[in-house]
């Protein structure tokens, strides 16, 4: 992203705070467990809840969705190396600043050239449809990646109840800016609120995953509780944590990243080691935990799902 460094270096044992990873797990149940959230949920069972975090029961995983040949990453490497400016700019910020984020009561307003503007309770969100497990690749685009068991549901579940119109072409996702909450908007390092944005038929691609969690649990608060999208073909910053709304518009979303750097950020931002970033290569990436690189696959590996939108597409141009 914008800040230089990070690409280089692992996560390295030193890095991974555990002592406040634990109380920020503490704080978080007792959030939820204040505002009745985890009782709230049908997906959730109070005597599921472990000091680990919120286990999300009755979640089956999809067979469809499997890395079968890459490792999983370790639950705590995926807490404690996180971007999230909201909460600052360095990875090992937000495990910290973002554990007082409170995430009930929480609504997503779905609106604009849509049939059936709605505004979801998140609670009344977990009921849209089955919670599934898919294990996904994530590919930053500081070339840095993990393999991470989601839990959610494809966003086409929650398009189709809003019936959008025939001149809805893209959809803008609009992430929380709340100054009391989170320190990082003092900074000007981006246009807050942190928008993204996906073309109409990206949104509806099934691989689109709208998820409320990860490793069997809800996600943490720096993992973008309660709800965050995963878009696995394309760099990490395409999947907006903390979203509080979805708008369906005429024209290509100004986006957080190509406002602050249209030259290195495109609206596209699919993974594709053909076309570098100005300042580093795309060929290859880090998975964290491992020591040597491996190579970047094109789509990262998702090309059989959704190479076919782009067919006709120069993607030197559109990046
Ligand atoms: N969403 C918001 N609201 N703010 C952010 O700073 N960072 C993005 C993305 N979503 C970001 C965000 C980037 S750069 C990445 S790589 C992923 O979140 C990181 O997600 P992870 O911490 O779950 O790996």
């Amino acid at each position: 992203m914008l800040i230089r460094s990070s690409t280089a270096n692992p996560i390295l044992p030193s890095e991974i705070t555990s002592e406040a990873l634990f109380q920020s797990r503490r704080d978080w149940l007792k959030t939820a467990m204040a505002v009745g959230g985890v009782a709230a949920l049908p997906a959730l069972s109070a005597c599921s809840v472990e000091a680990q975090g919120v286990k999300l029961a009755g979640v089956k995983a999809n067979p469809l969705y499997l890395v079968n040949d890459e490792k999983l990453n370790k639950a705590d490497e995926f807490k404690n190396y996180c971007n999230f400016y909201e909460f600052g700019t360095d990875k090992s910020d937000p495990p910290v600043m973002a554990k007082s984020l409170k995430t009930r009561p929480w609504t997503i307003a779905v609106e604009g050239e849509v049939l059936k503007p709605q505004v979801f309770d998140i609670d009344a969100l977990y009921k849209l449809a089955p919670l599934e497990e898919r294990v996904y690749r994530f590919r930053c685009v500081e070339a840095w990646s993990m393999v991470v068991p989601w839990v959610g549901f494809s966003l086409a579940e929650l398009i189709k109840k809003v019936e959008p119109k025939g001149n809805a072409k893209f959809v803008e996702f609009v992430t929380l800016a709340d100054k009391s909450q989170m320190p990082g908007l003092r900074s000007s390092v981006l246009d807050w609120p942190y928008v993204e944005g996906l073309r109409m038929d990206e949104a509806m691609n099934p691989l689109t995953l709208l998820t409320v969690g990860a490793f069997g649990e809800m996600l943490a608060p720096q993992n973008g509780a309660p709800v965050r999208l995963v878009v696995p073909w394309k760099y990490g910053f395409k999947s907006g944590k903390s979203i509080v709304k979805i708008r369906f518009v005429e024209k290509e979303p100004k986006t957080a990243w190509v406002k602050s750097g249209p030259e290195e950020y495109g609206f596209y931002s699919n993974v594709n080691p053909m076309v570098d970033h100005p300042r580093w290569s795309q060929a290859s990436e880090r998975r964290i935990g491992e020591f040597s690189k491996r190579k970047t696959l094109m789509f990262n590996g998702y090309a059989d799902q959704v190479a076919s939108m782009y067919a006709g597409m120069d993607l030197k141009k559109f990046f």
